[in-house]
């Protein structure tokens, strides 16, 4: 039977690289080296302004084991889940093998030059450069690729007769009677007497099972399990996963399981719509890079997996396209667990290299789609190079490599062009017409030389999506979604003045509005959710793209509640006037229009004592969303008047549900801590780790824009702070992550700030 060991601790680490590394003995080694854990960045970075040259460079991991001796005569392999961006593997100083593309896995056969009876050397020389020969290389693109062995790495044993892979196909879902077929890759299969055994179980029970006879050198076999009763789908709410367990056997004896987790679903996206198990749906949803502030794109599984659950649950979105790249092999489980859709692409942006270049990218899908083709979040496949100009028999290739290893799962790749070459089966279009007149504005102000207040003037382009069928100029309806909008268009930092933010969030719901309202676009997924690092080519000058409705540390601005409020207040009441209740901060003064993103149905606003009026869900100018913001357009009192509190209440079916208060006079009041996760766990392999927030705010909660003393972090115990430990707040917050040490214990956190006598303080258990 297989046998897998994850090896993620005990790695040494050079952050450069010369032949001569590779003749040094262990200990030398170690003594020069840096003892790190996987995941690892290859160098730890300021969170803006620094070069990022700093991380493109050659490096060298190394680590030394012994191999179980009950595994001797086993084939053995390593398992890179992903290497940023070119690695080759040398073991006990003979190259094993390379691979190239930081996005996707790789496992090299190491039998032959792995020894039984002493230690073993494994040298990875890890190219971090943005190698022209390899996607997402070549030109220029707007998102740094951090370097690293930045995911995780294990060593397998298996019996020359083993599985390859499994894909299971789940059918017939909408009837009462269900199938599934696994179909499984074997390898070695030189004799007759094997068996493949199929197993559907939810839990600890078997639902259904099956045996096979494999046919002498297969090295295929299928197994159908049919006739599937009371088996529940996997839905957006909730979202049913079951166990295949697959088991090659010989002469009636287990040599091999592989066990792979699926859901029942069927994702179609139509010429009018998108639909999940025959229910049309719409797609809601935002982009996101995998990078995060100092470490790049090293963070554990915990904090892959809380992505996908700011993204669900703290966003309400339903979807979440991975650009430009296969992500987290926990960020994927995670979506699998909690109903969240995926949309994946392979890497690329703009650029289209040589003819060793497209093979390259067209064994990214290939890599891609094997890796996650039971995934039942992902429901599209991108197999073009995000953005990239037409290219025929390139993606002619892409999508067949797809269609022949998933005939399951529709293809889409991103353009922003129209009227482009549609090979795939859906028309994914970036749409960054809506500009709210700006573009005009602008020409305007150039030609005359002054400036307008008034953008609507100028008779601009108010567009927020464009018409499918002008944008694909085909007669005929097709399949279409909106990958990308707002993003360059309006970047806006969380501690903006307060009418840029408002404006880039009504952006956002102009855009979903128009998506709602336009039956043959499936739905919009937003440029994006978190700010990220880039290059100098694009961002803000500080290596940073502010495009996110979060930050990079994930705190909201206020377009991320334009996607909050959209979810059923059955589920959870919003109420988010995208104010900061300010008298002076935005131009000629006051906080009108006001927007309150919010799904309650009506909202109550007072100044002071007294009930400013009544507002309702804005459906004039958001027909179509399906909870409108509420615009307050009115307000008492002019500059020189007294300025107010301010309490917005929400109703829900006549009822108080929700209130929000704003202080006229706000003060630093409340100096808080807040750690994602209060438990840690360190399994003697990898490590842990979890973010923590820390917030000073008024008297009545409320953020503090302008709030920006410093704090000072102290970690100790069982733990680590993760980035500098002198932070300036942003908008009244401190935000880090802290990690596991390989200890168990506990991590205390203390947090000083000049305004506090006492530090705060938080403990976190590390079992
Ligand atoms: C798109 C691109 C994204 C990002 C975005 C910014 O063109 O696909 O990666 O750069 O623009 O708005």
């Amino acid at each position: 039977m297989r046998k897998v060991f994850p090896i993620n601790d005990n790695w040494y680490y050079k952050p450069e690289f010369s032949s001569k590394d590779l003749l040094c003995e262990a200990e030398e080694c170690k003594a020069s080296f840096e003892k790190i854990e996987l995941p690892h960045t290859n160098k730890e970075l300021p969170y803006n302004y620094f070069s990022d040259k700093d991380f493109r460079f050659v490096s060298c991991y190394k680590k030394w084991l012994c191999l179980p001796k009950e595994c001797k005569g086993q084939l053995v392999f390593l398992d890179f889940e992903g290497v940023m961006n070119y690695a080759q593997v040398y073991v006990n100083g003979t190259l094993a093998g390379s691979h190239k593309g930081g996005y996707t896995g790789f496992s090299l056969n190491i039998s032959d030059e792995v020894h039984w009876d002493k230690e073993n050397e494994i040298a990875v020389v890890v190219d971090s450069t943005e190698r022209p020969d390899t996607p997402p290389f070549g030109g220029q693109i707007d998102y740094l690729t951090f370097g690293g062995i930045y995911r995780e790495v294990q060593l397998r044993f298996a019996d020359p007769a083993h599985i390859e892979s499994v894909f299971v196909k789940t059918e017939d879902i909408l009837s009462d009677k269900k199938r599934m077929c696994a179909e499984v890759s074997l390898q070695n299969i030189k004799d007759a007497g094997y068996t493949l055994e199929v197993c559907l179980m939810d839990g600890a029970e078997v639902l259904a099972q099956k045996q096979a006879a494999i046919d002498e050198n297969a090295n295929l076999a299928a197994v159908e399990l049919s006739e599937l009763e009371c088996i529940a789908l996997w839905t957006l709410e909730d979202p049913k996963l079951y166990d295949v367990v697959c088991t090659l056997k010989k002469n009636g004896e287990a040599n091999d399981e592989v066990r792979e987790r699926v859901g029942f679903r069927q994702a179609r996206f139509e010429s009018s719509g998108f639909f999940l198990n025959g229910q049309k749906i719409k797609l809601r949803g935002l982009n996101r890079h995998q990078s995060f502030p100092y470490v790049g794109y090293a963070m554990p599984r915990r904090v892959q997996e809380k992505d996908a659950d700011i993204l669900k649950y703290d966003l309400g979105l339903n979807v979440v396209r991975t650009s430009h790249y296969p992500q987290s092999r926990h960020f994927l489980n995670r979506c699998d667990e909690i109903g969240l859709l995926v949309f994946e692409e392979i890497p690329g942006w703009q650029h289209i290299g040589d003819e060793e270049w497209k093979e390259q990218a067209v064994l990214d899908v290939r890599e891609m789609i094997l890796r996650d083709r039971n995934h039942p979040a992902v429901i599209l496949w991108g197999v073009r190079i995000n953005e990239s100009q037409d290219d025929h028999d390139f993606y002619v290739k892409t999508n067949e490599t797809a269609r022949m290893l998933d005939p399951t799962r529709q293809t889409g790749g991103v353009r922003y062009l129209t009227n482009s070459d549609f090979l795939e089966d859906v028309y994914t279009m970036n749409d960054f017409v809506h500009d709210n007149g700006y573009g005009k504005y602008l020409q305007k102000v150039i030609k005359d030389y002054k400036t307008y207040d008034n953008i609507q003037e100028i008779d601009g382009e108010t567009t927020a999506l464009r018409d499918p069928r002008m944008v694909t100029a085909l007669d005929r309806d097709v399949p279409y979604l909106v990958t990308e909008y707002c993003g360059h268009m309006y970047p806006s930092k969380r501690f903006d003045q307060e009418e840029r933010s408002v404006e880039m969030a009504l952006r956002h719901a102009r855009i979903q509005n128009a998506s709602y309202g336009d039956e043959h676009i499936s739905g919009a997924i937003g440029w994006c959710a978190f700010d990220y690092n880039t290059h100098a080519d694009f961002g803000s000058g500080d290596k940073i793209c502010y495009h996110g409705v979060m930050d990079a540390y994930r705190i909201p601005k206020f377009a991320a509640y334009v996607y909050a409020s959209q979810v059923n207040p059955e589920e959870k009441f919003v109420l988010e006037p995208a104010t900061y209740w300010t008298r002076g901060d935005r131009s000629t003064g006051g906080v009108i229009p006001l927007t309150i993103f919010t799904n309650c149905d009506e909202v109550h606003v007072y100044c002071g004592e007294s009930l400013l009026g009544v507002y309702y869900p804005n459906r004039e100018l958001y027909p179509s969303l399906p909870h409108p913001p509420v615009v307050v357009d009115r307000m008492e009192g002019g500059w020189g008047s007294k300025w107010t509190d301010a309490e917005f209440v929400g109703y829900w079916k006549g009822e108080p549900v929700v209130r929000r208060t704003f202080q006229a006079d706000p003060v630093p009041t409340f100096f808080e801590i807040h750690a994602d996760s209060k438990t840690l766990v360190s399994d003697g392999d990898t490590w842990d780790a979890t973010r923590v927030v820390f917030s000073v705010t008024d008297q009545s909660h409320q953020e503090m824009p302008f709030f920006q003393e410093p704090a000072v972090i102290q970690v100790s115990g069982a733990g680590q702070l993760i980035g500098p430990s002198v932070v300036s707040s942003v908008c009244g917050k401190v935000v880090f992550w802290v990690k596991t040490i390989g200890q168990k214990g506990t991590m205390q956190i203390e947090i000083t700030t000049p305004r506090l006598k006492a530090p705060v303080c938080q403990t976190i258990e590390v079992k």
